[in-house]
């Protein structure tokens, strides 16, 4: 029987859900996510969505192929957090997508600080943005969001951040906005370095096109992301 191979991002992500409760996975595309969780019995059931019915056809496939009980998952195609609205969940899972859509996700849900009285559709996220994590990460910790796990995973050479936040009372949520996380960098992650050179290089590389540009603010811009280079390499110092 074929079985589904995760990489180490996946792996992230599947190790920080909730065991023994169900589990969403928002923007599934393969499946291949849910599909180990399920056959690990990690959690009892799963819902699994995309916006796009191709990608469903495939992970509808992946689940047969691996021989999962169809009894155990619910496959429904929909935007964002609208196909669980309902809630009930101990895991939401949201990875590979932008950081700005899965905050839109979020503000569309409502439960942020304007509208408390919102129930959470889940007792945990687990989100792996595949852009603006930094706006992502600032977004949910200024909301009623804790961090409560932080990862780095490679996947065909690129650093990949990975974090799980859960909801809490209004007030418990300590904001977590620098250029790199606090909570990762005090959880110590053998890839930090590496990350946090990543992100010097790329702050150096948009402040030289920025010096090259005609454009009438690209001194400006230059300026800032030389400053954020120089705030990159103080925190590198220090790890
Ligand atoms: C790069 S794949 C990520 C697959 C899987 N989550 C993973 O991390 O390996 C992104 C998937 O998100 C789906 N997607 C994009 N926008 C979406 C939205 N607004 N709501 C739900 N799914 C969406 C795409 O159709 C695609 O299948």
């Amino acid at each position: 029987m074929k079985l589904p191979v995760l990489s180490e991002r996946m792996q992230a992500i599947e190790d920080m859900v909730l065991p023994g409760l169900p589990v969403a996975d928002i923007g599934t595309d393969h499946g291949l996510i849910p599909a180990d969780i399920l056959l690990k019995g990690i959690c009892p059931f799963a819902v699994l969505t995309d916006i796009n019915s191709g990608p469903l056809e495939k992970c509808r496939e992946n689940l047969c192929d691996f021989g999962i009980d169809p009894s155990l998952y619910s496959i429904i195609q929909g935007d964002g957090f609208d196909p669980i609205g309902d809630g009930g969940f101990g895991t939401v899972i949201t990875a590979g997508m932008g950081g700005e859509l899965i905050i839109e996700f979020f503000e569309f849900t409502g439960w942020s600080l304007t509208r408390p009285e919102v129930e959470p559709i889940a007792k945990r996220f687990v989100l792996q943005p595949r852009t603006h994590a930094d706006d992502l990460r600032s977004y949910l910790t200024e909301s009623e969001f804790r961090l409560c796990d932080y990862k780095l995973a490679k996947e065909r050479g690129r650093i990949c951040e990975v974090f799980a936040v859960e909801p809490c009372a209004a007030g418990e949520a300590r904001p977590d906005c620098g250029l790199v996380s606090e909570f990762l960098l005090e959880k110590n992650d053998p890839l930090t370095a590496e990350f946090v050179e990543g992100k010097i290089r790329k702050a150096y590389r948009i402040a030289e096109n920025a010096s090259s540009s005609d454009r009438a603010d690209a001194k400006d811009a230059a300026q800032v992301w030389h400053s954020v280079a120089r705030q990159l390499e103080e925190i590198r110092r220090n790890i």
